[in-house]
């Protein structure tokens, strides 16, 4: 019977690849396909390139791109403005993000950071109000919500330096759609349902986003956005400087004054992308290679890879209580040390090199009872993190050279500030909401954090975002990232865990249930799918578990192997789409 599903499979493959002009250049298949079918959820297979995405019209864009002889780092480029146009929740212009590439030529990996920075003018105490407390309003859904922009300069950043097109070729699909326009998906008219009421209270993102008689489009019509097309023209005809000392630079300016708005044409033009040393550590025979400062990512990720290597996490068995004991256990102590020590580089050192030593995950492991939740309070007195929006997006682009383009970017909230910048089609992003407003104080949700990531002019806020790309036997193997604030960590560690510890495939080491805890509130957050007898061992250990949905991350990955690329987008938020050739 296996065998006979098996041979199916290679049939069915080969007849959905061999329909693609694409992969009748490649010739011939040299390697089998290996899927197993014991498995309950399939990956997307593809021969040639690949791109997995939360947006099907951005994902099929990229994958154009590819097929048209660009390369990842084009496709990668053209589908982050593409989901400008499309994914107007996190895809953006205006907000920013981390580029992780993996080059086959020279077999080496580069880091682009296109965070946000505070503008100048930004300070310690701006969102504290008189009554000394944290004004949550400003903090998330004013002006001053705003970091400096980094996307239109990372992308460029990215396309002038790595890229093979031209920045007219890969801004000519994201014109095309903003001009002409495009049918409205389920997904995005869930997405406007939901944050419908921030966004109507701006009047220029209600005239954006919603009819001229004020109603919301329903899923099939066309939605065209006029004054986007124009943004992406100008930085199309005239590249950077375009977005940061020419028009569009003067119209962000002249909106953050005809408010309480802080960025500056000189914060504009100061702006500047950083290429980082991604981040390395390895987890038994895989090389993991993630986000370094100011993403708190990559540090934890390879922190708890190192506390679990030595434990037979197979052999304990996927989700038993056993495994997601230890698996908490590990990262409360990842994330008691996020709220003391990281921060942005450039400001203050992050002690990188530590918490990523072996020795000292070994120590710290001697920390955890194997039956028993240690308090949180217990760990490390009086700091923890600030609330994270769930929101921002990620896609993975891999071709069949072993280029791959791992890309999280971000307008930190679900539409940013929902405040837009009139005569541009563009959101504001709130990454000022990532700094911490009150160092040291709880915050309105009883929370605290450490001077390492206060408000300071030109600084970047801490971030989790954590693309992120796996090396098996020195070729690399798996790109995966989420969206999901603080739970970013969490999701992209079990994804890579459940694909090189418990050897799942790409799409059910995305699917399956997650769990998270970041040291306080001390509780394991457990999706569904984490077994009723499960939740009962953990709490009989002493932890307190809290059932929340399906709501830990969305990955988009994929796995190069054999020759073969194969995706998976993850089923948690709507519409995602692997496009592949
Ligand atoms: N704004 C979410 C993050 O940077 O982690």
């Amino acid at each position: 019977m296996y065998r006979l599903q098996q041979l199916l499979l290679s049939l069915l493959v080969i007849t959905v690849i061999g329909a693609s002009p694409g992969w009748a250049r490649d010739t011939a298949i040299e390697e089998p396909l290996i899927i197993d079918f014991k498995e309950r959820f399939l990956p997307v297979v593809a021969r040639s390139g690949m791109v997995a995405g939360p947006e099907q019209l951005a994902s099929e864009i990229g994958s154009r791109i590819l097929q048209q002889g660009g390369n990842v780092v084009d496709a990668a480029v053209a589908t982050g403005f593409a989901l400008a146009v499309t994914y107007p929740r996190a895809g953006n212009l205006a907000g920013g993000g981390f580029m992780l590439i993996h080059l086959a030529e020279g077999n080496r990996q580069v880091f682009i950071d296109y965070r946000e920075s505070a503008p100048a003018a930004a300070s310690r105490d701006m969102f504290l109000g008189e009554d000394g407390k944290i004004d949550l309003m400003r903090m998330y859904f004013s002006l001053q919500s705003s970091g400096v922009p980094g996307t239109v300069a990372g992308m460029l950043y990215a396309l002038e330096t790595y890229g093979s097109m031209s920045r007219e070729q890969v801004l000519a699909p994201a014109i095309a759609l903003a001009e002409e326009g495009f049918p409205v998906s389920f997904a995005l008219t869930y997405e406007l349902a939901n944050q419908g009421k921030r966004l109507r209270n701006n009047p220029e993102s209600l005239r954006l986003f919603f009819k001229p008689d004020g109603n919301a489009y329903e899923i099939g019509e066309i939605w065209r956005q006029p004054d986007l097309a124009w943004t992406l023209r100008q930085i199309s005809e005239q590249g950077v400087d375009a977005f940061y000392k020419g028009e569009i630079a003067k119209r962000i300016v002249a909106a953050m004054q005809a408010g309480d708005g802080l960025i500056t044409l000189q914060d504009l033009a100061d702006y500047r992308v950083i290429e980082r040393p991604p981040l390395r550590g390895t987890f038994r025979e895989f090389e993991v290679v993630s986000a370094p400062p100011p993403s708190s990512g990559g540090v934890h990720i390879l922190q708890i890879l190192n506390l679990l290597e030595g434990d037979d996490l197979a052999g304990m068995g996927h989700n038993t209580a056993a495994y997601l004991h230890l698996l908490a256990e590990s990262m409360k102590l990842a994330y008691a040390d996020r709220s003391e020590y990281l921060g942005d580089p450039d400001f203050a050192p992050v002690p990188v090199a530590e918490l990523t030593d072996k020795a000292y995950a070994a120590r710290q492991r001697k920390m955890i009872d194997p039956g028993k939740a240690t308090p949180s309070t217990t760990i490390a007195p009086g700091s923890a993190l600030l609330r994270e929006s769930m929101d921002t997006t990620h896609y993975s682009i891999a071709d069949n050279k072993g280029n791959m383009v791992s890309n999280t970017y971000t307008l930190n909230a679900s539409f940013g500030s929902a405040i837009a910048v009139p005569g541009t089609g563009m959101l504001l992003n709130n990454e000022m909401g990532d700094f911490a407003a009150q160092p040291g104080k709880p915050n309105p949700f009883g929370l605290v954090q450490g001077e390492s990531n206060r408000i300071e002019g030109g600084k970047r806020p801490l971030s989790s975002m954590s693309p992120t790309i796996v090396f098996r036997d020195g070729k690399p193997w798996l790109a995966t990232g989420s969206p999901g604030g603080s739970r970013i960590i969490t999701t992209v560690l079990q994804t890579l865990l459940n694909a090189m510890a418990f050897e799942m495939n790409i799409a059910t080491a995305g699917i399956s249930a997650r769990i998270h805890h970041q040291w306080l509130p001390d509780e394991i957050l457990a999706e569904d799918g984490i077994s009723p007898d499960t939740v009962r061992l953990l709490e009989q250990m002493g932890h307190t578990v809290k059932l929340g949905g399906r709501t830990i991350g969305r990955t988009e990955s994929i796995i190069w192997e054999n020759g073969w690329l194969l995706g998976a987008t993850d089923t948690r938020r709507p519409q995602g789409w692997v496009a592949g050739f």
